[in-house]
């Protein structure tokens, strides 16, 4: 989930920081293109293909989720379910528009997926680069609202990827208490 230099993008205008009522909801297929769109606007994040957006969107959508306010895109989870691992969310990107960032909507994002289905997830997986603070305290602010554990350690060295790309640590936040599990 390393940065690359934004691009340009015609489609995702960065939003106003103005009051509004935002909503949470899991994508549909015609998301990709605005998933897409905000990867290359807002920065920070590895630009995939707009088809593996659109995959994301349409064919694993409980494991993603959306910020709109007004109607305008202001933040994504698009997450994973790994197969060998079905009680793990793995969130593979996380972003929210540079406008609406430092209010906690990319934990609420994370947290809407776990809230859709309480009982499957018991950790919480991201990749995250070692210089990306805001986003390891993100993951540390998720397990501290959870009173789950937290661990980082290194996980694909920079030497696995072409030359200029981090290192990514996995963040492993869990076992999360199932409903009505007291610590
Ligand atoms: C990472 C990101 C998704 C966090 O979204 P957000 O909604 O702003 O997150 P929050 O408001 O919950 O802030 C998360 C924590 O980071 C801190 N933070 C925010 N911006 C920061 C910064 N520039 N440097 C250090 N910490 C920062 C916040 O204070 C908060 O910590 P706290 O809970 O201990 O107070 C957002 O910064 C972003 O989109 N970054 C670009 C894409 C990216 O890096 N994604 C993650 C890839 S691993």
């Amino acid at each position: 989930m390393v940065a690359n230099e934004p691009q340009q993008a015609a489609h995702v205008a960065a939003p106003a920081p103005a009051d509004g009522h935002v909503t949470l909801r899991p994508p549909c297929a015609q998301d990709g293109r605005r998933v897409y769109d905000a990867v290359r606007t807002w920065g920070g994040l590895d630009v995939n293909s707009a088809y593996a957006y659109l995959l994301a969107c349409d064919r694993f959508a409980a494991q993603c989720s959306l910020a709109e306010r007004d109607g305008e895109l202001l933040g994504f989870v698009v997450g994973l379910a790994p197969s060998d691992t079905p009680h793990t969310l793995f969130v593979w990107q996380v972003a929210v528009a540079p406008a609406g960032r430092g209010l906690g909507l990319a934990g609420r994002l994370v947290d809407d997926i776990l809230a859709r289905d309480p009982a499957r997830y018991r950790f919480v997986e991201a990749h995250v680069g070692p210089t990306n603070q805001a986003s390891m305290r993100l993951f540390e602010g998720l397990a501290r609202r959870h009173d789950a554990p937290f661990e980082a350690r290194e996980d694909y060295p920079a030497a696995w990827f072409p030359n200029g790309h981090d290192a990514e640590c996995l963040v492993r936040i869990g076992p999360l208490r199932e409903q009505g599990e007291t610590p």
